[in-house]
Parts: C-alpha cells; structure tokens; sequence
C-alpha cells in the first residue's frame, strides 16, 4: 500500500505510521510527505528518515486552487494508494476531493460526530462529556464528516483541562491511524452510504 502524508505542525501521528512500518505492523510504504509550513517539525522528521518530502507552502500561491494544484501535482508523481492528512490544518477543496474519494483518511480527536473542529478536546472538557476518544475517517466534503474507519475511546476525568485530555487521546491516535492503515492495506471493504464495512482478511 502506498501511502501520502500530509502534515502541518509536529508530526506525532505522521511518527507513529513510520514507526509502524519500520517495526513491520503496517504492510505499507510512505511514498511521500508534504506539509504547507515550512517549519513544521513533521517534515524535518521526514527529510530524516529519508523520504521524499516537500515543503509546498500556501503562503507562496495566490489562491487555494493554485497551491492544490501543485500539492496535486507532487501526489500525481507519488501515485499513492491513501492519503492521510496527518495534522494537516487546511481544507480540502471540492474537487480535490472528488479527484481522491474514499483515499483520503483523517484522524480527528473526537468521537465523531461529536466536538467537529478546533480544539476538540477542550470542547469535549467544557461540554461534560465523559468519554471522549478519536476518529479515523475518509474525508469528504463536510469537516470531520466522512465515513468512519475506526474509533478509539478516551475515559475523560474530573480534573481533565484540554491539553491532558489531549495527551491521553494523542496515544490511542497513533493506535487508531495505524489499526486504520493497516484495515485498509489487508481487508477487503465496502462503502455505503456512511458506513465501512470490513469483511474477510485478504491474506
Ligand atoms: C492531532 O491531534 C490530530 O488528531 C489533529 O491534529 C493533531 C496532529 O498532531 N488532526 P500531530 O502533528 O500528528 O502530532
């Protein structure tokens, strides 16, 4: 299975996946990674590590289609089988999109459909809930929206503030994409409407 990351910031879960390969948990391969900010400490990582990695910063295009277009171009040339936005903090256009449908995997710090968003943990904390978790998903053309691919859950506790919270669901994030990842590289699957169905392992 090939696979495209996408990134923005520090790259823990873009982490996770590497270390799930190399530590041969995930049949897949990181064909490329590319993050919209230059200093992104996840593709640092990924220059490391030796794979092809691009810096294609928003800041430099004049508008949305023309930066997709080149993050297009660059995942063109890569040819992956799944794209995982990883802390990839933009929004995907319509046509980007269609162009990958059901290729395109996110990892949200919520159970979905509750707390879409920012800051999903803190929202979960101040609503009083007490489970919270993460949510693999394909994207589509709503935020956070798209079919789910796997959930973790998350015991909030009384003296939880957003950022513990967050700590603890950022551990079972870096289970959940790789569980995803590897679901996806070994079973077969089928989509309707909203939801995935896993059927027999493939091998
Ligand atoms: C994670 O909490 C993820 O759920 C959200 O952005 C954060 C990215 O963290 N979409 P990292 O860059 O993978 O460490």
């Amino acid at each position: 299975m090939r696979l495209a990351v996408l990134l923005s910031g520090r790259g823990s879960n873009f982490q996770a996946i590497h270390d799930a390969i190399e530590g041969k948990r995930l049949d897949a391969a990181i064909v490329c990674v590319i993050s919209n900010r230059p200093d992104a400490r996840g593709i640092e990582k990924a220059r490391e590590y030796g794979y092809d990695a691009h810096v294609i910063d928003h800041k430099t295009f004049g508008d949305r289609a023309a930066h997709e277009e080149e993050v297009l171009r660059v995942l063109d040339a890569a040819r992956p089988d799944y794209i995982a936005l990883a802390g990839y903090m933009r929004l995907l256009s319509a046509p980007f999109i269609e162009r990958h449908r059901h290729r395109i995997l996110n990892i949200h710090p919520s159970l979905l459909p509750s707390f879409p968003g920012v800051d999903a943990q803190a929202q979960a904390v101040a609503y009083g809930v007490k489970v919270s978790g993460c949510t693999v998903h394909f994207v589509d053309e709503h935020l956070d929206a798209g079919p789910i691919l796997v959930q973790r859950a998350v015991e909030v506790r009384e003296d939880d503030i957003g950022e513990t919270l967050a700590a603890r669901i950022l551990v079972e994030e870096h289970r959940a994409y790789v569980e995803a990842l590897q679901k996806l590289a070994t079973q077969r699957y089928t989509i309707e409407g909203r939801r995935v169905t896993f059927h027999a392992l493939l091998k």
